[in-house]
């Protein structure tokens, strides 16, 4: 997306649906081309997806699935998805995921606008307590914006993508919006009496 002015342009954010397939798919593909220290899949596995692969996936399901789109002149720019857990025990969780937009719209809090828009409808799901979300710790503007969304750290998983030789590490962050509170596990878990 060389080239592109935001200057004076208004941008919409909105849901995706099926029929934004073929405009989401080229973005992914630049995301994962682009950024691959900050996504678990590569390019050649999304390139082996059909079209109709990614309209299930980005198909607007609100109280289980939703991606949120940011676009201007009609072209999408930016893409934030949410997927809630399906087993029973775990329904009450969601994972944000997919959260990428084009290097000439960043830093104008447009990710900010995707991730409220998507916040607001996940919080409203019935039963939906925490929403979690893992951030490679090269990406050092999204784990600012996260966390000036009121996200925590709850975990560092070491080596967690393998990029050829090189390693990347990643945040494991929870947003916590309802639900019984959370214990303190210095207190549930003492340490043995000697
Ligand atoms: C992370 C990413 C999505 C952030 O997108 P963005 O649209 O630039 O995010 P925002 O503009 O909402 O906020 C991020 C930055 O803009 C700044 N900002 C927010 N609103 C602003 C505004 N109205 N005017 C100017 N700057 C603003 C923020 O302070 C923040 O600055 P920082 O980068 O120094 O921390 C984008 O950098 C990206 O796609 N990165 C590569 C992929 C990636 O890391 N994805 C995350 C995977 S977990």
């Amino acid at each position: 997306m060389a080239g592109l002015s935001l200057k004076n342009t208004p941008v919409e954010i909105r849901f995706l649906s099926a029929r934004d397939a073929s405009a989401y798919s080229n973005l992914r593909l630049e995301a994962l081309e682009t950024e691959p220290e900050a996504f678990g899949s590569s390019p050649a596995e999304h390139r082996m997806l059909s079209i109709d692969d990614i309209a299930t996936r980005i198909s607007d399901d609100p109280e289980n699935k939703f991606v949120v789109g940011a676009f201007a002149h009609g072209r999408l720019l930016g893409t934030a998805g949410f997927l809630r857990d399906k087993g029973l025990k775990e329904r009450h969780k969601g994972q944000i995921w997919g959260v990428y937009i084009t290097r000439d719209a960043r830093g104008k809090g447009i990710s900010r606008e995707m991730l409220c828009l998507l916040l607001d409808r996940a919080i409203k799901i019935d039963g939906m307590e925490q929403i979690k979300l893992a951030v490679s710790n090269t990406q050092l503007s999204a784990g600012r914006l996260y966390r000036s969304l009121g996200f925590e750290s709850f975990g560092l998983e070491r080596k967690a993508l393998k990029i050829g030789d090189k390693y990347v590490d990643e945040e494991h962050m929870v947003l916590y919006i309802k639900g019984p509170p959370i214990k303190d596990l210095r207190l549930t878990h003492p340490p043995p009496t000697p």
